[in-house]
């Protein structure tokens, strides 16, 4: 390849941080299944980079370093999941009276995390709508030290605009954390956008098979990075090497599924619009949602999450998933296989149902996550469960 250009995405996503094992000459990093490394001295003590797994390991190095290729930003920490690369990084920058804003629309579990684990350590956590950056400039106190977002939301797919949110947590000198696991860095880039630490659940689209559960973070400077490694070290969260192994596996393929995966939900979420028992549709690529200038202006993609109000409210919603065929009422997203989750009572199911109206998270609310499998299959199998009702 010539000097002057850097490989494309799509070369960085299938090669970057593998080389091919110097001993054996292994086209795939192995998966170092080690607990310690022999060090060859005491003065050349981590002369190779690695004394124990849980602080670092090569197979979880390789897959850091790709993640970084594609994020962006100074490096990359892998987790055991996309929970443990929250609350280590929401405990990195956090102390005992210090304020966190976070958005109104988060994964249940971030939602957790911070109202029954984080409060009760003297962290005071505030709810905001960040789809407007100046409800954000109003919600800032002298204590505020952590601006969390998520975009597009779990599940109402509500978005936040990074720059905007970011420009106002640089002038406040307050790190800007978001949660980019919907859109995964080949449609999104937050660090770009002057976000300071961006966040997955590798568990979806990055591994993307439904085979492990995983989570990474990727920060704009070494000191953010060096904090949330510290932490990782100390809650002992580091992400497996048969994991990482996955992983790496499993995000070569990352951009084509994302593709042919939006281009299922586009014509799943036409379809839906169609149908006379379907209340509402949300999706980020329709003409009609009520965010899609700020969709086509941050991301370049759409992505492959969606949801419906089916009508006849929460008993038509439960029928209607005991009814699907093809599509799993399971609780991931972003795999190669579609899913369909009934929100209230599996991810949200601990948010208290007046704050989850407030956010728009419904009782009818239906959560697809499309995959790979045939668009018209997915839409004859939604078709047959709606005329059911
Ligand atoms: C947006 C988002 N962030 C974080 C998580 C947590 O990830 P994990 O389940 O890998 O712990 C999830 C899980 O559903 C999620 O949807």
């Amino acid at each position: 390849m010539s000097d002057d250009k850097q490989p494309d995405f799509k070369t960085r996503e299938v090669h970057a941080g593998v080389r091919p094992d110097p001993v054996t000459g292994a086209i795939l990093t192995p998966i170092y299944q080690s607990t310690t490394y022999v060090q060859e001295s005491v003065e050349q003590y981590m002369e190779k980079g690695y004394s124990y797994s849980r602080s670092g390991n090569p197979t979880v190095t390789a897959l850091e370093d790709r993640i970084t290729a594609l994020e962006g930003g100074a490096g990359s920490a892998c987790f055991a999941t996309g929970m443990s690369a929250t609350s280590a990084t929401m405990m990195a920058f956090l102390n005992a009276g210090d304020h966190c804003i976070l958005s109104d629309v988060v994964y249940g579990g971030t939602h957790r995390i911070s109202t029954k684990v984080l409060s009760r350590f003297g962290v005071e956590f505030s709810f905001v709508d960040t789809s407007d950056a100046s409800n954000i400039k109003e919600a800032i106190k002298s204590n505020t030290k952590l601006i969390f977002t998520e975009t597009p939301a779990n599940p109402t797919l509500k978005l936040t605009d990074i720059a905007a949110v970011s420009e106002v947590a640089r002038a406040h000198g307050i790190p800007h954390v978001v949660d980019n696991t919907f859109l995964t860095p080949y449609f999104q880039r937050p660090l770009e956008l002057g976000a300071n630490v961006t966040l997955h659940s590798t568990t979806k689209f990055m591994e993307g098979h439904n085979v492990t559960v995983g989570g990474s973070i990727s920060a704009d400077n070494q000191e953010h990075l060096d904090a949330i490694k510290f932490v990782r070290n100390c809650l002992g969260n580091n992400m497996s090497p048969m994991v990482a192994f996955y992983t790496l596996q499993g995000i070569k393929t990352m951009s084509t599924r994302l593709e042919a995966q939006s281009a299922n939900a586009r014509k799943v979420a036409e379809f839906l619009e169609t149908h006379s028992m379907v209340e509402r549709v949300a999706y980020p690529g329709l003409d009609s949602f009520p965010q899609k200038e700020l969709a086509d202006r941050q991301a370049s993609g759409h992505g492959s999450m969606l949801w419906f109000e089916v009508k006849g409210g929460v008993e038509s919603g439960k029928k209607l998933m005991n009814t699907l065929e093809l599509w799993s009422l399971a609780e991931n997203l972003g795999s190669v296989e579609s899913l369909v989750t009934h929100s209230v009572t599996m991810t949200h199911a601990d948010m208290p149902r007046e704050e989850r109206m407030a956010a728009g998270i419904t009782d009818g609310l239906v959560r697809l996550s499309a995959g790979l499998e045939s668009a018209d299959d997915l839409i004859i199998d939604l078709k047959q469960a709606l005329d059911a009702l």
